[in-house]
């Protein structure tokens, strides 16, 4: 990534970041502690709480709840000794990757939980490799190192083996599970012990001159500090020592051990990322880049989050700002339609609650309540016509029909497909013959999702069913071509939400059939998103 240089300070202080980790590894956990240490919440529990709050809500979290997944991603906002964090939540689950990618496009660096017991686990890696892509900076947290864990040094070879990446311990463990005592802050030459009568208290940190200094036999059983001195020697032979560039660069990840639950090592790591950064980045557009230090504003829409609260049916769009100082009241130019929008109500989300924001600068995220303008995608500037890439776009592997059990609703459920096309959850298709629908998504546990959220949110009881097709094209070429095409091919055409023409089959002939015979034409199986 590129360093920029020279921001203005209230850019250069703000950290945009997602945490990844496979389900149940401490996220939730470790985000509540942020977010206690970062004020934005006064008691730990308070995440889950309305976590719960919400499932009586709706029983859409239900599924969530049963299933043991997360899936309402959001983005939460607190200060830390100086430093502006945007933490952008991810879902766990492997079958809302779409969204997880599709966030991921918004910050500027990732937080990886490990548990210390299980190591590099499947959706670690897939995550991974995504944070990869982007060359996004990744810090390590290996997590309950108060229960037994693995060996250190087997721990940091997994990760070194599994993603080929560096890994440079900036702490480490003294002891482990029954007997762990806390941890040797490798980057301040500080003691770090963990208070294990209240979980919500921060380790006490005791300032040591090196593994030589007498103090150190005060805080440490001589068993354990024996081991620390030689593993410690060891890995200063064995393992790279931190270099900030190198992690920069996606090429390096510090690595940290604590307990999330028992609030150990996390401020280590909030500080870490504050100390090294980065800072936010340098976008992409089609048309050049964006400095996030430009005078304009600029911003890009990652995430449209529909019903967040059920009695006003609004929707969110979550805007991450590239560019410049947003002040509220703004207007700003809606790059795809070419119109103004007045940006009067933008909103912060705060753990506990939303509040409005009265400004933004490049790096946050702010979420844009809109009846449907804003889609994934979509940029909004000062005027110029830009357009931000590397938001992906997920060709639909599974197709299905859905139809409401009771014919009467059909009209609502055609509302609520594309409310849900809109917010990027399905892809739909309306059939040129027939009257149903035909929805495709990437992973299987997505339509019972989609089952789930279309009876709570629009009280419509819908049945999925298999389809003859199993593969979608976009069409595109010249309007003539494929005007013909369309009129020769009435079986396989469908329109998506946006109007757009696909191409419906069950066969890979078809599709090299089409190409051949309508030279000009392409079939693609992504729609870009913007
Ligand atoms: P996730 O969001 O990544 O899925 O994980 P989450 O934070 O929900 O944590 C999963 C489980 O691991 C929780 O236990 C949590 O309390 C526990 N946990 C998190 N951090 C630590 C840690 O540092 N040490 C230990 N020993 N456990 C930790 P649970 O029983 O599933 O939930 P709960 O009943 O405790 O809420």
């Amino acid at each position: 990534m590129t360093q920029t240089a020279a921001l203005p300070a209230e850019i250069a202080r703000r950290r945009t970041f997602a945490i990844i980790s496979h389900p149940d590894a401490g996220k939730t956990t470790l985000t509540e502690k942020f977010l206690l240490f970062g004020g934005a919440i006064q008691m730990a529990g308070q995440v889950r709480a309305k976590g719960e709050a919400r499932r009586t809500r709706s029983d859409f979290m239900k599924l969530e709840q049963d299933r043991g997944i997360s899936v309402s991603a959001s983005a939460m906002s607190f200060e830390y000794k100086g430093f502006r964090y945007n933490l952008v939540d991810t879902p766990g689950h492997s079958d809302f990757s779409e969204d997880t990618y599709r966030t991921l496009t918004a910050v500027d660096a990732a937080i990886m939980v490990i548990d210390g017991a299980k190591g590099v686990e499947s959706q670690t890696r897939k995550l991974f490799e995504v944070c990869r892509l982007r060359d996004l900076p990744i810090l390590t947290f290996c997590n309950k190192m108060d229960r037994e864990s693995r060996d250190t040094f087997e721990i940091i070879d997994e990760i070194q083996e599994n993603l080929a990446i560096d890994v440079a311990p900036v702490s480490w463990p003294i002891g482990m599970g029954r007997d762990f005592v806390g941890a040797y802050d490798l980057l301040h030459d500080r003691l770090e012990i963990m208070d294990r009568a209240d979980r919500n208290k921060v380790a006490e940190s005791i300032k040591i001159t090196g593994l030589d200094d007498p103090k150190l036999a005060d805080h440490v059983p001589a068993a354990q500090l024996a081991q620390l001195r030689e593993e410690l020697e060891m890995a200063r032979e064995l393992l790279p020592t931190f270099d900030r560039q190198a992690f920069l660069e996606g090429h390096m990840t510090p690595i940290w051990f604590g307990s999330a639950i028992n609030s150990f090592g996390v401020k280590e790591l909030m500080d870490g990322i504050g100390e090294f950064g980065p800072e936010p980045q340098v976008q992409k557009a089609a048309e050049r880049a964006v400095a996030p230090g430009e005078k304009k504003v600029t911003g890009f829409v990652f995430k449209v989050q529909a019903n967040m609260d059920p009695k006003h049916r609004d929707r969110v769009a979550f805007v991450r700002m590239v560019s410049g100082h947003f002040t509220r009241g703004m207007k700003l130019m809606h790059v795809r339609t070419k119109k103004p929008m007045a940006v009067s109500n933008p909103v912060l989300f705060l753990a506990a609650d939303r509040e409005l924001a009265d400004e933004a600068w490049g790096g946050d995220i702010i979420g844009i309540p809109n009846h449907g303008q804003l889609r994934i995608g979509d940029a909004l500037t000062e005027g110029e016509t830009l357009r931000f890439t590397g938001i992906p776009s997920f060709a639909p592997e599974l197709l299905q029909a859905v139809r409401a059990t009771d014919p009467m609703k059909g009209k609502h459920l055609e509302k609520a497909l594309m409310q849900f096309a809109e917010e990027g959850a399905a892809k739909v298709f309306k059939p040129s013959i027939g009257s149903g629908f035909i929805v495709g998504v990437v992973g299987a546990l997505q339509f019972d999702v989609l089952a789930s959220r279309i009876e709570i949110e629009y009280g419509i009881p819908v049945r999925f069913e298999p389809t003859q097709f199993t593969s979608a094209r976009w069409v595109q070429g010249p309007k003539d071509l494929v005007e013909k095409l369309v009129n020769a091919n009435k079986q396989h055409i469908s329109t998506d939400h946006d109007g757009d023409i696909v191409f419906l089959t069950r066969l890979q002939w078809d599709i090299d059939r089409v190409v051949r015979d309508y030279e000009g034409v392409t079939l693609s199986a992504t729609k870009e998103m913007m």
